[in-house]
């Protein structure tokens, strides 16, 4: 029994890369395995003591990074003993946290969204993900303008650049207009000069510069989550973001 269809893209990559990886030299694919990184940088796989030296607000979403990737693995567990009779050897060993996570990691950082054909075999969402081997090779940077997508009459990915290349300079792809939180989250890396650089304030930040003797603090607070408004309150380049400063004003109203 596949897992339920909106983590069976996910699932399936991750199974396809994990099982090519452990045929090794009989996989078909092992020139484009051999060019994926051998571990990665992404916060759910650095140590819990690293995780900790983060501000608060990564920190939290590295947790529930963390979480969502070991959930994914035990709800996968039941999937992938139903592989035993493709193996010789134990899934167990095979579908191992560490390879799933080096899996979870190779998809998240590179796989791109493709729309696809309806057929039985797979999900029934419209868009799913796919690995475009070599896309990946392209390194971020936020400065360019790529128009990228399958084209169906070609039957290639097709990259098209609207910013000029010099010859013999690096061609660059933009992973989107990304902060370096989101970067770090899900590639592994923050850009340097980053335009859309930002610093996340937590609510607890907000609340400590607050008046303490505000008693409505607990509801405001109750407002702001019930209505998504704890999350993503940031201060760009130019100054506080819509999002942050909605919440001051609710925040900061005081009692008739
Ligand atoms: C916060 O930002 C992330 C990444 O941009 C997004 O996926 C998430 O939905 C946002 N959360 C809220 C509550 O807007």
């Amino acid at each position: 029994q596949p897992p339920p269809s909106p983590l069976l893209a996910l699932c399936t990559l991750c199974t396809f890369l994990v099982s090519e990886k452990h045929a090794g030299d009989q996989s078909l694919w092992k020139p484009y395995l051999d060019i994926l990184p051998k571990a990665y940088t992404c916060p759910v796989c650095l140590e819990p003591k690293v995780v900790n030296l983060f501000p608060e607000p990564l920190k939290a979403k590295a947790e529930e990074q963390r979480a969502r990737v070991q959930g994914f693995f035990s709800s996968s567990r039941d999937f992938f003993s139903s592989l035993q009779p493709l193996f010789s050897e134990a899934v167990e060993n095979i579908f191992s946290y560490s390879a799933l996570l080096w899996a979870w990691c190779t998809v998240n950082t590179r796989a791109v969204y493709m729309k696809h054909g309806q057929r039985k075999c797979f999900s029934p969402e419209p868009d799913t993900y796919a690995l475009a081997p070599y896309l990946d090779l392209l390194n971020h940077s936020p400065d360019v303008q790529v128009k990228a997508a399958f084209n169906e009459e070609t039957r290639c990915y097709e990259v098209r650049t609207a910013s000029g290349c010099r010859k013999h300079e690096q061609v660059f792809i933009c992973y989107g207009p990304h902060d370096n939180q989101r970067l770090l989250l899900e590639y592994g890396f923050v850009s340097i000069q980053n335009p859309h650089a930002c610093v996340y304030v937590s609510a607890d930040l907000l609340v400590k510069y607050l008046p303490s003797t505000d008693k409505q603090m607990n509801k405001k607070i109750s407002i702001l989550k019930d209505h998504d408004f704890i999350e993503n309150l940031t201060f760009g380049w130019d100054g506080p973001s819509w999002r942050l400063l909605t919440a001051l004003k609710l925040l900061c109203l005081e009692a008739e």
